[in-house]
């Protein structure tokens, strides 16, 4: 998989997740054997510049090339100039959203609701990929909704514009989450551009990552909430790629290092007030469906220090009769000792 000079290692992408891939997570995918992960999205407004929390997202210290980060917007002029200023900040490759359906982003005709407006998608691509000299990524659904799915026609604006990938989640912004991802309009895509094509939506397994890549032909796979609390996805499909073969799922004791590495990434990041809040959610992923679990997260929600917190998932894990054994995943992704 290349994105304009970079050459990624596999085919495997960790899809952008507001308040999910901070720099802690992408670190720990891209250990785990993700070929690379798109930030967090940074908002156009230069207003929110000066944040904190743009400041935090802003930041790449020790990030493994290629850093790729986010931008979202509807204004071609602050969209050129946030390409340039994440640029200038150390991102190597600049992705536009034009695949989230949040609110938030929608009312302002950003993220996927700009698929409507096929004109001002033009613009805004132009502006960017003459305001920086790296890679310019894109990231879209399969359009407004069902009756209007103009995917192949936002793909043809895309490669004039010089967009060096394009990532597609195969639903469309009026299915918001709802039903399940479909690859058809991906495999159609993949068929019109000479762009890199990255299929995303509903990729859980190895196997299915690899039906994806098959049917639709893409380039590579992003992944996003299979990954929450489960970094170890890229390297089982990685394995599986390369062999043909499935990994064995972790070992308790694996993941217990694993979080516990990712809780300490999270307590240096954010410091302890907001590290302790932030690592709440990870450790609910994390612990998901293991026996005693519920009542683990009710009382872990309730601790206030960082001490507390290992202190209280370190008993957990330590707790569980099957420490040592290994799980696996049913088809609802909950997780069950064996
Ligand atoms: C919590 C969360 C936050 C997300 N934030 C973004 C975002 O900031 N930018 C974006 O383009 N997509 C965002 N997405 C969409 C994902 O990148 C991805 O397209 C979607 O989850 C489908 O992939 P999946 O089935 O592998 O999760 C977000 C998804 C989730 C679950």
């Amino acid at each position: 998989m290349q994105i304009g000079p970079y050459t990624l290692k596999n085919k495997l992408i960790v899809a952008p997740m507001a308040g999910v891939t901070d720099r802690p997570f992408r670190q720990l995918c891209k250990r785990m054997g993700a070929g690379m992960a798109v930030s967090e999205m940074v908002s156009s407004n230069s207003l929110l510049w000066g944040s904190e929390k743009t400041r935090r997202r802003a930041s790449h210290e020790g990030e493994v090339a290629p850093i790729s980060v986010q931008i979202a917007g509807a204004d071609p002029q602050m969209m050129a100039d946030a390409a340039r200023y994440n640029a200038d900040q150390g991102a190597q490759i600049i992705d536009i959203n034009m695949g989230c359906p949040a609110k938030k982003i929608c009312n302002v005709m950003a993220g996927s609701a700009l698929l409507k407006n096929e004109m001002l998608v033009g613009k805004i691509l132009d502006a960017i990929t003459h305001a920086v000299d790296i890679p310019v990524t894109l990231k879209i659904r399969t359009g407004w909704d069902t009756q209007h799915k103009n995917a192949v026609t936002v793909a043809r604006i895309a490669e004039n514009a010089g967009i060096q990938a394009l990532a597609i989640h195969g639903r469309t912004r009026a299915c918001a989450y709802r039903g399940d991802a479909e690859y058809d309009t991906i495999a159609e895509v993949k068929a019109s551009t000479k762009i890199p094509v990255i299929a995303n939506g509903d990729i859980t397994t190895p196997e299915k990552a690899k039906q994806v890549i098959e049917y639709t032909h893409a380039d590579a796979v992003m992944i996003g909430r299979a990954a929450q609390g489960r970094p170890w996805i890229f390297r089982e499909i990685d394995y599986y790629f390369r062999t043909g073969k499935s990994l064995p799922p972790p070992e308790v004791t694996e993941i217990h290092h694993v979080l516990i590495d990712h809780l300490h990434a999270l307590y240096n990041f954010y410091g302890e007030y907001s590290g302790v809040r932030i690592a709440r959610k990870h450790i609910s992923w994390y612990t998901k469906g293991l026996i005693g679990s519920a009542t683990f997260r009710h009382t872990m929600n309730q601790l206030q220090t960082t001490e507390e917190q290992l202190a209280a998932t370190n008993t957990f894990f330590y707790q569980l009769a099957n420490y040592g054994q290994r799980l696996t995943y049913t088809e609802d992704e909950v997780v069950i000792a064996i």
